[in-house]
Parts: C-alpha cells; sequence; structure tokens
C-alpha cells in the first residue's frame, strides 16, 4: 500500500499546482448554531504531534487525536439523498490507530433529538435527519450509539472542560454541531462527480481512480471501504485536532491505513430512486400511487406549521395541490399557477416560469422530502402566520429552516 500511496501522490503532484494543507477551522463552520467556547488555543501542536507531554486534555485532544470522519455509501437498502454520502460518525483513534470505545457510561444520553431542538440545534437536527441516517430507519439510535461509543471519549469534550453552568448534554449538542459542520466540508459524492466518478450498475473503478478524485478536491487521500472488497461503502477522511472538538481546528492528513477495497474492479452502485428501498416509503398512511412511492397529486407541507400555496410560498392557508411528474430521482412540480421552479435559490411557480426545475423526493422516516440540488433544506424569513406568505428559499440561509415533506392528496 505504500507503494500505492507514493504513486498517487506523484500521480497528483504532477497535476495539481496549489498546495493542498487546507486545515478546516471549526469555529468558522458555526455560522448558526450557538457553540459552545472552550477558550483553548489552537496554535499549539495539532494531536498525535506534541513533542512533549500536554497536560490540559482539555484543549489537546488525547489519547484519541487521530479523528476519522467516516460517511457511508448504502445502497442495500438505499439510505439518505441519492447524491450524497451519508454521515457515519467522527471517531477519536489513538495516534497508532487502537481505539477506545464507551468510555463514559454516565454520559450515554438518551433522546438525542430533544437535546439538539432544546439547546439551540434545531437546524443540526434537521440536517442529520437527512444525511445521519439508520440503515434500518433507527436513527436516534443510531445518534445515541455514535454518541456513547464515541464521542464520549474525546477529551476535549469532558463535562469537567465545558464553562460552568452549560447545561446537561451541551458536550453532546457540540459533537453532533461539529460532525455535521465537518461532514458539510467533506461532500464525496460532488467531488467523485466532479471527476466523471458517478454510481453506475455497469462500470466499475479502480482504487486509485477513486480516491485520486478526492485527493484532487480535498488535498489528502481518504480510505476506502468495500463490501465484500468490490462494492464501495464507505469513506474515510482522516484529521487531526488543534485546540477543543468544541471550536478547533481540523487539520487533515492522508489516511495512515489503508481500506478494505480491492485496488480494481470497484462497484459504485446506484441508490435506489427515492433514497430508500425500506418500507418506511409507503408505511406514512398515504397510498403511494406515482412512481416508486411518489404521489401525483400532494400538498408539500413544512416541518414546522403550514404547506406550500399555489404560488410557491410558505403560508398557513389551504394547502395548494401539487401535480408531480416524473419519479423520486427526478421530477417536476407544477399548481394551477403554472410551472414551478428555483431560480436564485428561491421557489416559485407561476405562468412566468418558462422551464421547471428537477426536484428529488428524499425518503426520512416514514416521509417523503421535498429536495433540491440533493438538499432536503428550504428556509425563510419569518414563520407565517394568517394570510401572511413567506417566500421559500434553499438552503438554510434565512431566519427559519424547515424541511417539506410530500404528501399524497
Ligand atoms: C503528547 O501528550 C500526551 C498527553 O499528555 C502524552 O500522553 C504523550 O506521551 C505526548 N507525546 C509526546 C511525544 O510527548
Amino acid at each position: 500500500m505504500l507503494a500505492a500511496a507514493l504513486a498517487l501522490g506523484s500521480l497528483a503532484g504532477a497535476t495539481l499546482a496549489t498546495p493542498f494543507f487546507s486545515p478546516v477551522d471549526a469555529m468558522n463552520l458555526f455560522s448558526r448554531n450557538a457553540q459552545i467556547s472552550s477558550g483553548c488555543s489552537t496554535s499549539g501542536p495539532a494531536s498525535c504531534h506534541n513533542t512533549t507531554k500536554e497536560t490540559n486534555l482539555c484543549c489537546f485532544e488525547s489519547p484519541g487525536g487521530l479523528l476519522l470522519q467516516t460517511q457511508f455509501w448504502d445502497t442495500d437498502p438505499s439510505t439518505g439523498p441519492s447524491d450524497s454520502w451519508t454521515i457515519h460518525g467522527l471517531w477519536p483513534d489513538n495516534c497508532d490507530g487502537t481505539f477506545s470505545e464507551n468510555c463514559d457510561a454516565s454520559r450515554d444520553y438518551t433522546n438525542i433529538a430533544g437535546l439538539l431542538t432544546a439547546q439551540g440545534a434545531a437546524d443540526t437536527l434537521s440536517f442529520m435527519q437527512e444525511y445521519w441516517v439508520d440503515i434500518n430507519g433507527q436513527n436516534e439510535q443510531f445518534w445515541e450509539h455514535e454518541w456513547s461509543t464515541h464521542g464520549t471519549c474525546y477529551s476535549t469534550l469532558k463535562t469537567s472542560c465545558l464553562p460552568s453552568g452549560s447545561a446537561k448534554g451541551a458536550e453532546a449538542v457540540s459533537f453532533f454541531n461539529t460532525v455535521v459542520a465537518l461532514f458539510k466540508t467533506l461532500p464525496t459524492y460532488d467531488w467523485l462527480s466532479s471527476a466523471g466518478i458517478t454510481p453506475s450498475s455497469s462500470k466499475t473503478y479502480t482504487l486509485s481512480q477513486i480516491t485520486s478524485a478526492v485527493q484532487s478536491a480535498h488535498g489528502f487521500i481518504p480510505a476506502l471501504n468495500c463490501d465484500s472488497s468490490t462494492t464501495i461503502s464507505q469513506i474515510s477522511y482522516y484529521f487531526n485536532l488543534k485546540g477543543s472538538l468544541l471550536d478547533g481546528t481540523f487539520v487533515p492528513i492522508d489516511t495512515p491505513e489503508k481500506g478494505t477495497c480491492a485496488s480494481s474492479g470497484l462497484k459504485y452502485i446506484p441508490k435506489s430512486g427515492s433514497g430508500s428501498s425500506s418500507p418506511t416509503t409507503s408505511a406514512g398512511g398515504s397510498s403511494p400511487s406515482g412512481t416508486g412511492g411518489l404521489p401525483s397529486k400532494a400538498h408539500l407541507q413544512a416541518s414546522t406549521t403550514g404547506a406550500l400555496l399555489t404560488a410557491g410560498t410558505w403560508s398557513t392557508q389551504t394547502p395548494a395541490t401539487y401535480t408531480i411528474s416524473g419519479s423520486p430521482s427526478g421530477f417536476t412540480l407544477s399548481t394551477s399557477k403554472g410551472k414551478c421552479a428555483v431560480s436564485s435559490g428561491t421557489l416559485a411557480c407561476g405562468s412566468s416560469v418558462s422551464t421547471a426545475s428537477t426536484f428529488t423526493a428524499v425518503t426520512s422516516g416514514s416521509q417523503l422530502l421535498l429536495a433540491f440540488q440533493g438538499s432536503t433544506a428550504w428556509t425563510s424569513d419569518s414563520t407565517p402566520s394568517g394570510t401572511d406568505q413567506e417566500t421559500v428559499f434553499t438552503g438554510t440561509g434565512h431566519s427559519v429552516d424547515y424541511t417539506i415533506a410530500i404528501v399524497s392528496t
């Protein structure tokens, strides 16, 4: 593997002139979630790179200073958006690759969703509901497992490291915020697809094609894992950390270990249309009448309150009926006003729309969520009431974030 890694390094070095080093500053990752401040400096050595014994382990991650952000590509059943990998976790391995698990049973929190909501991290939760999803739909158990198994092992997340008066579970909320923010900087699907590597039921890829594509975009070599050595199933990005996991700086590194994939013949299997082949698609009570559980007529209901009107605006008035044409992996929407499109990040339906946008549907628990360019995040300036109509924007850049469920009429 050393020879392969060196070969990759020289290949990338020959084709790319820009230096790769790009630490990810956690402080810049949190524009919206109030994140606890550690008070730690990030100018000292990165974890696993100290030359003397570090004594303040609230500000220096140890012994688990080798961090892996692991992502799934789940196709059996398909889990998460069809054009995104999903979060597995952020694990603190020891510097030599060994690791500890389940480090503090007294902090095995339950109701992670409630904890996040209560502590100002509803955005993180809604992102997790799309991108940190369990293969069997048991998201809450999966999040509890990731926290109790791995999260409790971070030295910099010990309760004694938190500012006094911090709410119970605040360090777990920070952990989830951090993992989500870091994951957003590692868009594996987009990196591969811009190198021409897309899921295919017929094509195969070599390991070096995949790892070189990621290295070109990210700067560092990830580890790739496969089921039965050739079905791509997981990727791991490695980091060391400067400062605390609460607000430190992630320093990306090449993977120190080989993944489980063979060197060629790798299958990057497409996720099935709706993002899930699990029975949850039809378990929502409404009987699916369109392709793959997608209804042909639906209301578009916001996760917080209200629904979309004929113009594509958000309101608590009577929901409009949307006509859906296509499949979960690509469909258009129209209302009595006309076709629907997202233009400059704004959703609108009407006679002035000449080309309808293509949307996708993502299964989340028992719901089918509306997604645009792979994201189920929608946002408005405020929550409507009475006869207000709020403009619906893509992303999370406005004051109120929500998801939109496609509910058969
Ligand atoms: C780095 O600091 C940790 C934590 O105190 C310590 O266990 C380790 O031995 C140190 N490494 C070196 C090379 O001094």
